[in-house]
């Protein structure tokens, strides 16, 4: 591993290491959950996340954290006789975590269920693109995008994941290349003005047909005062590709958003914070947008949900700001926002 005191690497930046081995002896289920449980305790001890998984006598693992306390994890774990033919997949230093909201996880058992192994694939093979898609997204390469998202979609991936595994992920770290200065805020804006280009040329997954009739109407707005794009720009694809009414709107002020919602009275507002960036103090803001969003048009029962950095990485929940669902990623709001607006009309008949 390159030493992190190599000048080229600033200490507060995180490396990742992905790696493949195979057991030495097939472990029992408590041989798992004692290897895990140890092992998740030390890594909250270092600042370390990431995920295990054991499958059919195989360890994956990816770890990230400060390059030091890397360093010391991976001297213990190559040197470890439960396991040997260590294979390193990457190793990459990068300004944010990517792995964010997660601790280890580990699996007891020799089967993993097929949709948590296609998600932790994602998360790793989606993940390990971040630092090329970083490249043609700042270089402003339309068509170097277009032709990775058309790659990866010819090879089986679906939209959805697509979306949280590589685009969020992507307007995030470029966030904190802009807040640590490794880019302008004109790269900044260039770059999330990609990454919606690269948005439209997401298929969604299908919606079910009972929801695809739903005719549900959306307004998605940013939060007052944060003008940026990214987010509305790709829920406002998805919802129109599952067949929803979509209105937009970039308010420049609570009072702005409330007139715009009295007016359309639709049945569900999504308010935007950026995906970029993660600004705590935006979260009081937001709480009296949404405050004075129910009042725009009291008799009319309105879903409220929020989006934006600080919600993906779990760092703010609805009930933070008063809405009725934080969502993580776009990838399903229009499932998820559907099912709250028949839930919140359930409850009022039967009040
Ligand atoms: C596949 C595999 C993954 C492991 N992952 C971790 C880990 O993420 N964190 C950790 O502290 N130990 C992990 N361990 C255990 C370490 O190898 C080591 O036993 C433990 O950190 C204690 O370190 P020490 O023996 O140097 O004191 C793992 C072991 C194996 C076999």
């Amino acid at each position: 591993m390159q030493s992190e005191d190599a000048p080229s690497v600033p200490t507060d930046w995180t490396r990742s290491i992905s790696y493949q081995s195979r057991a030495t002896a097939r472990p029992t289920a408590a041989d798992l959950r004692e290897l895990v449980s140890k092992a998740e305790a030390r890594n909250q001890t270092l600042g370390v996340t990431g995920m295990l998984l054991y499958d059919k006598g195989r360890f994956f693992q990816t770890l990230e954290g400060p390059p030091r306390a890397i360093e010391t994890l991976w001297t213990s774990i190559r040197s470890d006789p439960r396991h040997t033919d260590i294979e390193v997949l990457s190793e990459h230093v990068i300004p944010s975590r990517l792995f964010g909201g997660w601790n280890l996880l580990g699996y007891h058992g020799d089967e993993v269920p097929e949709a948590t192994l296609r998600q932790a694939k994602a998360e790793h093979e989606l993940t390990g693109e971040i630092p090329q898609f970083i490249d043609l997204v700042l270089n402003g390469d339309d068509i170097g995008i277009n032709r990775k998202i058309a790659a990866l979609i010819e090879s089986g991936w679906k939209g959805d994941l697509i979306l949280t595994h590589l685009i969020e992920p992507t307007a995030r770290a470029l966030g904190d290349a802009w807040l640590s200065d490794d880019c302008s805020e004109l790269d900044l804006a260039i770059g999330l003005s990609m990454l919606q280009l690269a948005g439209h040329a997401i298929v969604h997954d299908p919606t079910p047909a009972k929801l695809r009739t739903s005719q549900y109407r959306i307004l998605l707005a940013t939060a007052p005062g944060e003008p940026h794009m990214l987010g509305t720009s790709l829920l406002a694809d998805l919802f129109t590709d599952a067949g929803w009414n979509v209105d937009m709107a970039f308010p420049d002020s609570n009072q702005a958003l409330a007139n715009q919602l009295a007016a359309q009275q639709p049945d569900a507002v999504d308010i935007g914070l950026s995906d970029a960036l993660s600004r705590k103090n935006s979260l009081a803001l937001l709480r009296r947008t949404i405050e004075r969003s129910r009042f725009a048009a009291p008799d009319h029962l309105t879903v409220v949900s929020v989006g934006g950095r600080l919600f993906s990485e779990a760092a703010a929940t609805a009930e933070n700001v008063g809405a009725d669902y934080a969502r993580k990623t776009v990838a399903g709001a229009s499932i998820r926002i559907a099912e709250l607006i028949r839930l919140k009309r359930q409850e009022h008949r039967q009040t």
